[in-house]
């Protein structure tokens, strides 16, 4: 993973616009907040589905670094006072303590749609229909149905009670809608079949999942050096999560029930899934 994360790093700071102009405050906001470092978990994803389809990996690049825009783009405004008031990300300043909370906003709205702009790009696939499939699964993921309404629930989920259910729709937005794109933007490029689409989509179904009670397992276990942000925010701000609900016991068992899971939906790939096979377990057995 380290190997992709460092040719995502260098993608994004070629596609990232240069910070000039009278503007440059913002383009140096944008690049500050995605260039920070960060697991690219999301990018990972991307590249190893395309690789399912021989999709060629510059196109595959474009997508991940749009989808890393995106991720970025939530935790900026994540970070937010008005959102979930935190300091440290990445191991470092969050944007609006960096620069200031309009220059975080500005950034956040920025990096949101440059993503849609590498896309839409005719570098990123030569078929306008393979390009507008990508862009309505990304708006789609990303948008009030998918992660944005997701945090919407989120917020909720500090003063209203919510059973495991209720939670488990939550997180499904939240944080699987990204990682359910990331997937799927493989199987679109590669124009993979319906079957391989379906198992695609329960693979990331299981995969995001348990990468959230890891979130929500770290925030109570971890410590700030090693995951880059504030520990202990979900239980000071009283929310409901699968760590609340479930108790550290019972939440890592899910988590490693989902992750032996997630694998067994990859049977109909050969050796090209191994990549996708693996990942489940490095995301439980992650320290940040
Ligand atoms: C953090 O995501 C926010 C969640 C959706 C849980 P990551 O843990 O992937 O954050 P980075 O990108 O590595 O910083
Ligand atoms: C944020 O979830 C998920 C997003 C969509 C940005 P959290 O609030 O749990 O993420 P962290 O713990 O601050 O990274
Ligand atoms: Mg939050
Ligand atoms: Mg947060
Ligand atoms: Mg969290």
């Amino acid at each position: 993973m380290g190997k992709v994360a460092e040719a995502i790093d260098q993608a994004l700071e070629r596609i990232l616009p240069p910070a000039e102009g009278k503007e440059a405050r913002l383009m140096e906001a944008m690049r500050y907040a995605t260039l920070a470092g960060g697991k690219r978990l999301r990018p990972f994803l991307v590249l190893a589905s395309a690789t399912l389809f021989e999709v060629p990996t510059e196109r595959s690049t474009r997508v991940a670094c749009a989808l890393e825009c995106i991720h970025t783009y939530s935790l900026v405004h994540d970070d937010l006072p008005c959102m979930d008031d935190d300091d440290l990300r990445r191991g470092m300043p969050t944007t609006h303590k960096k620069y200031d909370e309009a220059t975080a906003v500005l950034a956040g709205d920025a990096l949101l749609t440059y993503a849609f702009e590498i896309v839409s790009d005719p570098r990123t696939h030569h078929d306008p229909l393979v390009r507008a499939e990508l862009v309505h699964a990304m708006a789609r993921e990303a948008g009030a149905h998918g992660m944005v309404g997701g945090q919407m629930i989120d917020l909720l989920a500090e003063s209203e009670e919510l059973d495991i259910g209720a939670v488990t729709r939550l997180q499904q937005m939240k944080t699987g809608a990204l990682i359910r794109f990331a997937v799927e933007a493989g199987a679109i490029m590669g124009r993979a079949t319906k079957d391989q689409r379906q198992a695609l989509q329960n693979y990331a179904h299981d995969l995001g999942l348990a990468f959230q009670i890891v979130d929500d397992l770290l925030d109570v276990e971890g410590t700030e050096e090693e995951v880059g942000k504030k520990v202990g925010k979900d239980g000071d701000a009283g929310k409901a999560t699968f760590v609340s609900l479930l108790g550290v016991e019972r939440a890592r068992t899910q988590a490693q029930m989902l992750a032996d899971q997630a694998g067994l939906h990859l049977e109909m790939f050969d050796e090209k899934a191994e990549l996708l096979r693996l990942l489940p377990h490095f995301v439980i057995n992650r320290r940040h």
